[in-house]
């Protein structure tokens, strides 16, 4: 049985001000033991999240993929495991679009990642173009061939399917259409690192709110969220974990 995951991604927004959401939301991750999660700041809020509340897991958003050197402006995985970052992101579809991220870029930040001691989530999902062309299954395949990182397990890694058409639009997928990418997916792991993928879990992402989350966190081989704006107030975020507790059992 996967644990629920929940985390969230407040990508450029929050302040100092913003942290206090945090309280709310380290009590309800407290209160919901069947249930992990986490919460995605910016590199300026790293710190001081972790500081506020430690005991819930705060995250980086990207890392860069060498270990140190002339990148001006970048942060590696160490700073952030440093600063009091558990886990990261990498491969975020606003990372792959609009910073000309490729598959082979995003395996090797979640190497750098794992290297750094910080568990994953890795991200994958297709534009709206390539679902109407009825690619969506294909160049998702494509993006975990490419991006799967060395030594994959479930202890460390997870797959986040956000398809892109859906992130901040309010729109969601079927669940039908949910259901069959997960699956889809689980079967591609299971081909690439065995039956490790078994307990691999693959988060759904784009537009999750308290509304639609019970519903998707119930679709076949979802295995939890991964939420954006909703995950910015504490009202919104804590009945996304909490219906991910039902689900959990
Ligand atoms: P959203 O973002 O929940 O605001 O759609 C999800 C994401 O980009 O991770």
């Amino acid at each position: 049985m996967r644990r629920k995951l929940v985390a969230g991604n407040w990508k450029m927004n929050g302040s100092r001000g913003a942290l206090a959401e945090l309280d709310g939301i380290a009590a309800a991750a407290a209160g919901t033991p069947g249930v992990d999660v986490g919460i995605a700041v910016p590199f300026t809020l790293i710190a001081p999240a972790a500081e506020r509340v430690p005991g819930l897991t705060i995250g980086a958003q990207d890392v860069h993929l060498a270990a140190s050197g002339a990148h001006t402006g970048c942060i590696s995985a160490a700073m952030v495991a440093e600063a009091g970052a558990r886990f990261t992101l990498v491969g975020h579809s606003e990372r792959r679009c609009d910073r000309g991220e490729s598959d082979a870029d995003v395996k090797a930040k979640a190497e750098a990642a794992r290297r750094a001691g910080l568990s994953v989530i890795l991200c994958v999902g297709e534009q709206l173009a390539e679902r109407d062309a009825g690619r969506a299954e294909a160049v998702v395949a494509e993006q975990i061939a490419g991006s799967l990182p060395e030594g994959a397990a479930a202890d460390w890694l997870s797959i986040a399917y956000e398809p892109v058409w859906a992130i901040g639009t309010g729109r969601t997928p079927t669940l039908a259409d949910v259901a069959q990418m997960h699956g889809t997916i689980r079967r591609q792991l299971a081909a690439s690192i065995g039956g490790g993928a078994d307990a691999m879990r693959i988060l759904y992402g784009g537009s999750v709110t308290a509304d639609n989350a019970a519903d998707l966190l119930g679709a076949a081989d979802v295995d939890g969220a991964l939420v954006g704006g909703a995950s910015l107030t504490a009202a919104k975020f804590v009945p996304i974990v909490s219906a991910a507790s039902v689900i959990g059992g």
